[in-house]
């Protein structure tokens, strides 16, 4: 197993000893900040991280901030035992994970200063669960302050793909606010039959689980026609869904994979839209429905021909 620690004090003198006894003089330290609860698609970044580093940092902390309903903060899944058990298995080195308390010391309380992820944090996701992306930009900056080694290291923070706008948003304000880690992303872990992983997809039922499978079909619809050069036609699939048995969307859109805006219409040819016509440029799909008790959301790069 890892070495766990649950006080910022404890884990950076552990971190600053690591890095002072390793072998690389420039060690690359990468960090995979996490709510626990873990499944193949964290391995999945875990590994990736252990490949490019030379020692890997990993945190299970679930965020309060983050979480726009109550009673889903305290049911969130947490198992500490097992969790360590990953990502020892996976070869993490150092593992912080805190209480409340330590993250958040006035906690019910907000903290005085946070971070804002700003009009980007509004949109999609955002807009269906407010201040969630501000929960989600203030425990990372914290995540990133506490867990940075000491120089001359080299730091990278390693995020799923698979919570598209969640990475986004989090190169936008390591630009924004200069802080000094290089994100890093993977893209999404997916089962044999195509659904995104995700510790949601444990409370489907059989059924659930056929009707989610709608969403990534769906992505992989419009995957196939833009890279094919034909009209990506997303009212046609939004339609389908709305018909679809068991799934309850909530939105299926077409973005700019930087600043997550909906793709405006194109000008040419006359009428043709991003969503109606085929795909111009470098595209991100967006997708988020209710399938029997949980939200789930994916997403799919999109290439034009
Ligand atoms: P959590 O949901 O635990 O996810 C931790 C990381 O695992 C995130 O970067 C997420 O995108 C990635 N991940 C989850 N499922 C994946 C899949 N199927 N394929 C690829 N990557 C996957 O995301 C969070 O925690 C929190 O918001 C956090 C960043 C830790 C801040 O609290």
């Amino acid at each position: 197993k890892p070495q766990v620690f649950t006080t910022v004090q404890d884990f950076r003198a552990a971190l600053s000893e690591f890095v002072r006894h390793h072998s690389a003089l420039k060690p690359t330290v990468g960090l995979v900040p996490t709510m626990g609860a873990l499944h193949s698609g964290h391995a999945a970044l875990i590994d990736a991280a252990r490949a490019d580093s030379d020692i890997v940092l990993a945190s299970i902390f679930v965020n309060p901030l983050q979480f726009d309903d109550d009673a889903d903060y305290r049911h969130y899944p947490r198992d500490l035992d097992s969790d360590l058990e990953l990502l020892g298995a996976h070869g993490v080195d150092l593992v912080f994970a805190p209480d409340v308390q330590e993250m958040y010391p006035g906690f019910p309380e907000a903290p005085q200063v946070s971070v804002t992820a700003g009009a980007m944090g509004r949109l999609w996701e955002g807009a269906s669960r407010p201040g969630h992306f501000d929960g989600v930009a203030t425990v990372v900056t914290k995540l990133f302050a506490i867990m940075k080694p000491p120089a001359p290291s080299r730091f990278h923070a390693w995020f799923g793909e698979k919570d598209a706008e969640q990475v986004a948003i989090i190169r936008r304000m390591t630009t924004d606010l200069n802080l000094p880690v290089t994100i890093r992303s993977l893209p999404i872990v997916r089962d044999d039959q195509g659904l995104a992983l995700s510790s949601r997809n444990q409370r489907l039922s059989p059924e659930d689980y056929e009707a989610a499978l709608h969403l990534s079909r769906a992505l992989f619809t419009l995957r196939e026609r833009a890279a094919a050069g034909e009209p990506l036609r997303v009212d046609e699939v939004t339609a389908q869904l709305n018909q679809a048995e068991g799934v309850d969307l909530d939105y299926l859109v077409v973005v700019d994979p930087q600043t997550l805006q909906e793709i405006e219409p194109a000008q040419e040819p006359e009428g043709a839209t991003a969503a109606s016509g085929p795909l111009a440029s470098e595209a991100l799909v967006l997708i988020a429905a209710r399938v029997g008790p949980v939200r789930l959301i994916d997403n799919m790069l999109l290439t034009p021909a």
